[in-house]
């Protein structure tokens, strides 16, 4: 990155510049790959390329849908330019099917379909490792309004609601994802983050059995191989299909 953009905030996945607008950032994506809160770490060299390409695709699909995000225009292919905004230090699951750390923590079988999506909202805190948290304890700890905690669980919706017909027309099944959302410069809550196999379970629907082929960040998390190859086929079928 050009020396005269400052960075502001780097994560384990992406860092964020300053932009010549004092409203706008340049988001950079790194190849780097983490799990389990950093305990894994590795890089795939591409993935950054991969992940800013269909994040820019699927906020262009929200933004047409009327869903405010922080998603201006791509820089390079790495490298977006964003609105400014203040991130709500909460991460927002939605689930469809049971999976991951829900059928760790619980009893329900992994693979149920859920009869209808659930949330689970986690404290973003990497200290605290990310915790589970509850809606009386957000309002405790004064993150954000229960008007705008509504707001957001409505808005993580609406997303689902279009990103599963989406994925459904490209042979993905939506399990489940991560979003984050802020606050832009007139205070209005809107979309931030990423979209992309980093943050979402997609498995394919093409195959003629009930094996599961993951193709997004469990290839990391499971050590099942071929991380670059499943987030090409993804970036290929958004394209073909846009
Ligand atoms: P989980 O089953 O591990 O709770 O993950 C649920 C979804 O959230 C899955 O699509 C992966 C995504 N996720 C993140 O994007 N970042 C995280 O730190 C975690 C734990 C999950
Ligand atoms: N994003 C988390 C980490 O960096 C975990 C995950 O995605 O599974 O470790």
């Amino acid at each position: 990155m050009n020396k005269k953009y400052e960075l502001i905030y780097e994560g384990k996945a992406k860092k964020v510049f300053s932009h010549d607008d004092p409203d706008k950032v340049i988001i950079e994506f790194k190849d780097d790959a983490t799990a389990f809160n950093a305990l894994k770490k590795d890089k795939f060299e591409g993935k950054g390329k991969l992940n800013c390409l269909i994040s820019a695709r699927i906020f262009e699909l929200l933004k047409n849908n009327n869903i405010p995000t922080h998603f201006i225009k791509l820089k390079n292919e790495n490298t977006m330019i964003s609105q400014k905004i203040k991130i709500i230090p909460l991460e927002i699951v939605l689930r469809n099917k049971a999976y991951g750390s829900l059928c760790k923590q619980t009893t329900i079988e992994s693979g149920t379909d859920l009869t209808k999506p659930l949330i689970d909202i986690y404290l973003k805190n990497d200290e605290l490792n990310d915790p589970l948290i509850t809606k009386d304890r957000i309002e405790l700890m004064n993150i954000i309004s229960s008007k705008d905690l509504e707001l957001v669980i409505d808005l993580t919706l609406k997303i689902n609601g279009i990103l599963k017909s989406f994925f459904r027309n490209i042979q993905i099944q939506l399990v489940d994802f991560k979003l984050e959302f802020g606050y832009d410069d007139k205070n209005k809550i809107v979309l931030g983050d990423e979209i992309s196999p980093d943050n979402c379970r997609l498995w394919d629907l093409n195959q003629k059995n009930d094996t599961i082929v993951s193709l997004d960040k469990d290839r990391f998390r499971n050590d099942l191989g071929g991380l670059i190859e499943a987030y090409s086929e993804i970036n290929r079928r958004i394209n073909d299909f846009i």
